[in-house]
């Protein structure tokens, strides 16, 4: 992409900050492979090929979370970022795209003037591609972005940089990890935060099964493609042997533990080598490897994460049906 000097003198990307204990897929796989019941972790769905499919599913009609939260956003941006006193920086965990985020940045803009984003990545692709976009659009906008996983970016943000922030974490994202694991992610964020800092979390709401399971089982079969792209992913980078065909995608809502869970289930009993392994691997048939969690909310359990994490709830936009919850949290 063509970039010009004065747009350059804008960006900033730090890419040493990846994490001294960089996750390894090859020893992931290993043990999600071997574990039983089979597992894989779902941070590896994005490769190239995975992400292009993930913005692909955003755009399906059944999948009604990434329209319902652009459509809060769209209407209440400027009342979410309200409570910038002078000049907020907006910090973003998981920037992707950054596409939704457009809506926070012209609402700071129009309040402020100007605006100094930090989108964290760990893809540094996606990060310099979508820096150099807004950069383009934005005039008031300066970027540093952090090619690093949420903690490692935000510690050093923090660190750095002491404007009054605002941090966001938006599509739902924390729901696809362990309820723990989600729990220790904003503890930590929480422990950086100053006292005027904010939080924003978006958050999918329980609902109708049935409109939960179209979601994850779309009538294109994008869904299903993405979740199968991980047996491709591990034969393109570690030498598997999957035939594809032989395994199915499955997505249900298991009720009891509000979440949706995504497997591939294999056809028919079989081995499969994974050459860089130096190991083959038994599936009978109709055994699954388990790929994804995506835990739905009601108020009360986000009520519940706040209070174990040190946060507290100022407000809450949702959309008329109250599928989707923008949360706005402060520290205790
Ligand atoms: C990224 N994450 C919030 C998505 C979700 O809905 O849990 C990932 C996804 N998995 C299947 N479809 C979308």
């Amino acid at each position: 992409m063509h970039f010009d000097a004065a747009l350059d003198a804008r960006l900033q990307i730090e890419l040493e900050t990846i994490t001294e204990a960089a996750p390894s897929f090859a020893k992931d796989v290993l043990a999600g492979l071997s574990a039983n019941p089979k597992t894989l972790p779902p941070m590896y769905f994005y490769d190239a090929a995975g992400s292009k499919l993930f913005e692909k599913i955003c755009e399906l009609p059944e999948y009604y979370l990434t329209r319902t939260e652009r459509a809060i956003l769209q209407r209440d941006a400027p009342e979410i970022v309200a409570r910038a006193n002078g000049e907020m920086a907006l910090v973003e965990l998981g920037s992707g795209s950054s596409s939704k985020t457009r809506l926070l940045i012209e609402a700071l803009i129009a309040r402020q003037n100007h605006l100094h984003y930090f989108p964290i990545d760990i893809s540094p692709t996606i990060l310099a591609h979508s820096a150099k976009q807004l950069l383009r659009d934005y005039p008031e906008l300066l970027v540093t972005a952090y090619v690093a996983d949420y903690d490692t970016g935000f510690r050093r943000i923090a660190a750095e940089h002491f404007t009054q922030k605002l941090v966001i974490f938006l599509g739902s994202s924390l729901g696809n990890f362990e309820p723990q694991q989600a729990h220790t992610l904003l503890r930590n964020i929480r422990q950086q935060l100053n006292d005027d800092d904010y939080f924003l979390l978006g958050t999918d709401m329980q609902k109708d099964s049935r409109i939960l399971h179209a979601a994850y089982n779309d009538a294109q079969g994008i869904t299903a493609a993405f979740n199968l792209n991980l047996l491709r992913r591990i034969n393109r980078e570690l030498a598997g042997e999957f035939d594809v065909d032989l395994f199915e995608h499955v997505a249900f809502y298991n009720v009891a533990r509000s979440r949706i869970e995504m497997h591939l289930r294999s056809k028919t009993v079989q081995n499969i080598c994974v050459g860089r392994l130096d190991r083959s691997f038994h599936f009978a048939k109709g055994e699954t490897i388990h790929t994804e969690n995506s835990h739905k909310y009601n108020l009360e359990q986000i009520k519940k994460i706040c209070a174990y994490t040190g946060f507290r709830l100022v407000q809450r936009w949702q959309d008329n049906r109250g599928y989707f919850s923008l949360n706005l949290l402060a520290p205790a």
